[in-house]
């Protein structure tokens, strides 16, 4: 992902679009197209998809993590947000009471060496005297990132640092958007918090609430010092942190890696506001945050590096660390001044997979993770191919890293489909970003690249512009177009993934993205839905196919064999997009298949379509635009199928266990690294 294109972003800027009709027809008045494909299911034709073919790429941008799969209910929960020097901004905390009533500043009082900022209230008012607390107190509130999701039945941690000079008795509330109505209150009471003292309340929901915010109220004078103030759900997914309604839209797509933690967010706009690693691990609160200037936003970076290996473990995908290699936007480290970051790779790499017993796998191990993570790729920066330091940088990396794990992947920025690498990788970074046609003709993009060399790994694809609105089905309909093309080329790509994946719809850094949601409520944008279409790719068997028309249709298909996990069912997919405006009337032709391995009953067809190519998913309408599954009554090795305008079908072949397909399949060697 790129805050601004630059020439070096993709391909996309210098490819001739093919001739692609979308939009070139009347609709409805022309006679059917005709089209047909045939598949050559043949053991000679059969080539295995990598395991890793499909994957998820996930940014630090539109509050993704932050107030997004990151489960934190409090948005700048250390103050440190408004920087370091004081009085500094506590945005988005505000005040409970006016100034007759409490005084509220930061100063540089924490506990915490690497965040020094803590909050300052001096209360005026008191339970006596002249000054009067008012009844339900005076104090700070935080509305959390555009409200905080409480539901009824369900605990919620608050962890917090006070002090005190003076004996406390502070209300810890969730409350409802307006702070009247209380869904959840306990008070923090103690005699002695002279020195920082850390208190955790559990907070059971009597009411819910969507927007609600916490509060942190008393009616007694004197002064207290807040820090670190945290509010989580109790119900994250397996206790990791993960808000589960988000971790269960990523699992569902069954990645195959997970790409992490950007996209630009790993460059920054400024060296000093990249993604640093190990400023992201150990404790949370001691964790310093840093500010996401690609993005405009503060991250607690409570999702650090050991959250991300720890959310591919979750999602069962390879983790994809793409670190930072001394170049932002702006700056860049000379490569004669390289290696101490090259050295904090390398403790990144121990981190990850370490032996409890070294440096830093002793880190992780403390953080409840002895197992090593399974890290096998990472990548030496983000679109930075075309920096005056990247080759010398990359190199400084590549030959540091191969040394001491001989056996992790190393991901280049540079383009290697048009041209061989003057640098040796184990794969290069490929991004593609247009609008619906380019995209959709891009299928045909890896048809001609060299079968040699390193891989391509298409971290990022989006369509965008216009035409894609906030994620419609005419952008997905081209995606699936560009896919079935990676597909097709899976002996040349190893790897997809589409960007962004996640959309806070409060903070709309990137249009469009694949899962828009807001603090309790998620939908998939068509794109989203279209990646279904290949979840089970990842490791299936890719068959030849050919296609023909009577005339420009606008389509593209491939056939694969997989395999339904659980059981021994087997499923011949065809896969076509029919990126045109008219019906199309397709025979499809099975050959080298024994006559009987097929099954009518159990097979099936999953269409993504909808009554206009503008269509979007809402909070509203959030299946508007979904696949629909049905019965494929006509399945066999000969069939008659129409193609809806603007479609994208899956036709599902229950094949028989028994099948000389199926043997076929077990014998196939595995061709995928
Ligand atoms: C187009 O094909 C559809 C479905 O096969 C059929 O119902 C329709 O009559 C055909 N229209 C024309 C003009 O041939
Ligand atoms: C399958 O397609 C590939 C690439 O087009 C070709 O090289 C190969 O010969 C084909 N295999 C068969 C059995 O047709
Ligand atoms: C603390 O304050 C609450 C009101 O918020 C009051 O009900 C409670 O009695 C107080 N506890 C002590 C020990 O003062
Ligand atoms: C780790 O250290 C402990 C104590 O020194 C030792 O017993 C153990 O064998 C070490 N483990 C490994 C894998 O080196
Ligand atoms: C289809 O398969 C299901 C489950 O295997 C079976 O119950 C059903 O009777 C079959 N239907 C026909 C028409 O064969």
């Amino acid at each position: 992902m790129s805050s601004s294109p630059r020439p070096c972003d993709g391909l996309l800027f210098f490819l001739v679009v093919l001739c692609v009709s979308f939009n070139g027809s009347a609709t409805g008045t022309e006679a059917n197209q005709s089209a047909w494909l045939s598949v050559d299911a043949s053991q000679a034709s059969a080539r295995k998809i990598p395991k890793t073919m499909f994957g998820i790429s996930f940014e630090e941008i539109n509050h993704a993590g932050t107030g997004g799969l990151w489960a934190e209910l409090v948005s700048n929960r250390g103050f440190e947000a408004g920087g370091e020097s004081i009085p500094s901004n506590i945005y988005p905390w505000s005040l409970l009471g006016d100034e007759s009533l409490l005084i509220v500043s930061t100063d540089r009082s924490s506990c915490f060496e690497r965040n020094k900022i803590a909050l300052r209230m001096e209360i005026l008012c008191d339970s006596e005297g002249p000054n009067i607390c008012p009844a339900e107190g005076v104090g700070i509130y935080n509305p959390g990132y555009w409200g905080m999701n409480i539901e009824q039945g369900k605990a919620y941690r608050v962890l917090l640092y006070v002090r005190s000079l003076a004996s406390i008795n502070i209300s810890v509330s969730l409350t409802g958007s307006n702070g009247l109505e209380t869904l959840a209150t306990s008070n923090i009471v103690s005699d002695d918090a002279s020195s920082w003292t850390k208190i955790e309340v559990l907070l059971e929901a009597i009411g819910s609430d969507p927007s609600s915010r916490l509060q942190l109220t008393t009616t007694r004078k004197g002064v207290i010092w807040f820090d670190q103030v945290s509010a989580m759900p109790l119900d994250t997914f397996k206790g990791h942190g993960f808000r589960n309604d988000l971790f269960q839209m990523l699992a569902d797509l069954r990645p195959g890696f997970i790409r992490f933690p950007g996209g630009s967010f790993v460059e920054g706009v400024w060296l000093r506001n990249s993604f640093r690693w190990k400023a992201t691990v150990g404790p949370w609160e001691e964790r310093p945050g840093h500010f996401n200037d690609v993005w405009h936003y503060w991250t607690d970076d409570s999702l650090g590096l050991f959250e991300f290996l720890q959310l591919a473990e979750d999602l069962g995908a390879f983790p994809i660390w793409v670190f930072n290699d001394g170049i932002s936007n702006n700056d860049q480290i000379e490569t004669s001044k390289i290696l101490p970051l090259v050295q904090e790779i390398l403790d990144g790499i121990e981190f990850a997979r370490g032996d409890p017993n070294s440096t830093w796998g002793y880190i992780r191990a403390s953080m409840g993770h002895p197992e090593p993570y399974d890290l096998r790729y990472v990548a030496v920066g983000n679109q930075n191919c075309g920096k005056k330091n990247y080759r010398g940088n990359y190199l400084k990396f590549y030959s540091a890293i191969k040394s001491a794990y001989p056996d992790i992947k190393v991901i280049s920025n540079c383009d290697g489909s048009s041209r061989p690498l003057d640098h040796p990788a184990d794969f290069y970074d490929y991004h593609v970003y247009g609008d619906a046609n380019s995209v959709f003709s891009l299928s045909h993009n890896f048809d001609h690249t060299a079968r040699n060399g390193p891989k391509a790994f298409v971290s990022e694809y989006a369509v965008t512009g216009n035409n894609a609105g906030k994620g419609n089905l005419l952008a997905a309909l081209a995606q699936a177009g560009l896919l079935i093309g990676l597909e097709r080329n899976s002996d040349v790509v190893e790897m997809a993934s589409n960007a962004p994946l996640f959309v806070n719809a409060n903070d709309r850094r990137f249009n469009p993205d694949a899962i828009v949601f807001d603090s309790s409520q998620v939908y998939g944008t068509p794109s989203y839905w279209m990646q279904h279409f290949f979840k089970e790719s990842n490791g299936a068997t890719l068959f030849n196919s050919t296609l023909g028309a009577n005339s420009a249709a606008s389509l593209t298909a491939s056939a694969i064999l997989w395999k339904y996990p659980d059981d021994v069912t087997y499923y011949l997919r065809i896969k076509v997009v029919n990126f045109g405006s008219n019906m199309v009337n397709l025979k499809i032709t099975i050959d080298n298949l024994d006559s009987n391995s097929i099954q009518a009953n159990g097979s099936s067809q999953t269409i993504l379509k909808s009554s206009s190519l503008m269509d979007e998913n809402s909070f509203t309408e959030p299946n508007k635009v979904i696949p629909i599954k049905s019965p494929l009554k006509a399945a066999g090795k000969y069939m008659a199928v129409s193609l809806s305008p603007h479609s994208f079908t899956s036709f599902d072949l229950l094949t028989k266990s028994q099948t000389i397909l199926v043997k076929e399949h077990v014998s196939i060697p595995n061709l995928s690294s």
